[in-house]
């Protein structure tokens, strides 16, 4: 008499069904992974891994923490704005023309392999040299696994100006989700003003050391066309301060290279 494995593999067989596995998944070292080969063709499926997947697709939370990390990714990603001429830029397209894009490359990818929710990083230089390009690839790299916030800090200022002129928004809320995302990357800083008005330049540099203050310990990406003694120069009795925090726990590279927009 034939045994019933025998029986059951000749059955497969009729189906088209050439060899079949049945082992313990080697990716979740807890399910059955079934690999079968259909016209020489493999696939492999292990239920505990395909549900997983499921979840994920589905954006289901499971436990509390990444319940509340989905909270904080969709309200990221609600208050963030990526300019419109770079929402596709990759790290991989950034072209490296000096050794300090070449550096400014390695340490963006440097940045986003050892991602420590601590450490920061500070591009400066001349306009047109890709520092928002690699701060927008640096959070979209980040942005399926972490809360991140991209925002210039002109954009900040705005947002706060919107919640006194009836936005749905508070301005703690602003405070609130730059505090407490994973990472915050701040485009722009020292380009957010008018100097005529010097109320303004007050009033915005209190905010923006209001925010760096409040990331101590967190990491922050900031790209700006400014040196530090121009930056400390520009938001006056708050300059030092706010730079000492820009660069608390931070990598610094100032790029040099040609502006890619007169290309
Ligand atoms: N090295 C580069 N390789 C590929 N594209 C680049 C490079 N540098 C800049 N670009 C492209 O040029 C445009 C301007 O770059 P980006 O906005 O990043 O400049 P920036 O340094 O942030 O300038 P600014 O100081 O004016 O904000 C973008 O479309 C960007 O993708
Ligand atoms: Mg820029
Ligand atoms: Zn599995």
């Amino acid at each position: 008499m034939k045994s019933v494995k025998e029986s059951i593999k000749k059955d497969l067989k009729r189906f088209g069904i050439e060899s079949s596995k049945n082992e313990e998944c080697p990716i979740c070292k807890y399910g059955r992974r079934i690999t079968v080969t259909v016209n020489g063709i493999e696939t492999s499926h292990c239920k505990y891994c395909d549900d997983k997947k499921l979840v994920q697709e589905l954006n289901i939370a499971t436990t509390e923490s990444e319940k509340r990390l989905q909270t904080l990714r969709s309200k990221a990603k609600y208050f963030s704005r990526i300019p419109e001429d770079l929402k596709d830029v990759k790290l991989n397209d950034y072209v490296t023309e000096s050794d300090e894009q070449t550096r400014a490359k390695q340490m963006a990818i440097g940045f986003i392999t050892g991602f420590d929710k601590e450490k920061s990083f500070v591009m400066s230089g001349d306009p047109g040299i890709g520092k928002s390009h690699i701060a927008v690839a640096i959070a979209k790299a980040l942005s399926n696994d972490y809360s991140v916030l991209f925002l210039k800090s002109a954009d900040i200022l705005g947002l706060i100006r919107d919640s006194y002129n009836g936005s749905s928004h508070t301005e703690q809320d602003v405070f609130d989700i730059c505090q407490q995302v994973d990472l915050l990357v701040l485009d722009d800083i020292g380009a957010e003003y008018d100097k005529s008005s010097s109320d303004d330049e007050s009033w915005a540099s209190d905010i923006l050391f209001r925010i760096l203050d409040s990331r101590l310990g967190k990491s922050t990406v900031v790209t700006t066309n400014y040196s530090e003694s121009q930056l400390e120069n520009k938001f006056g009795m708050n300059g030092k301060r706010i730079v000492s925090r820009m660069q608390d726990t931070a990598e610094k590279i100032r790029i040099q290279g040609n502006d890619w927009r007169k290309k």
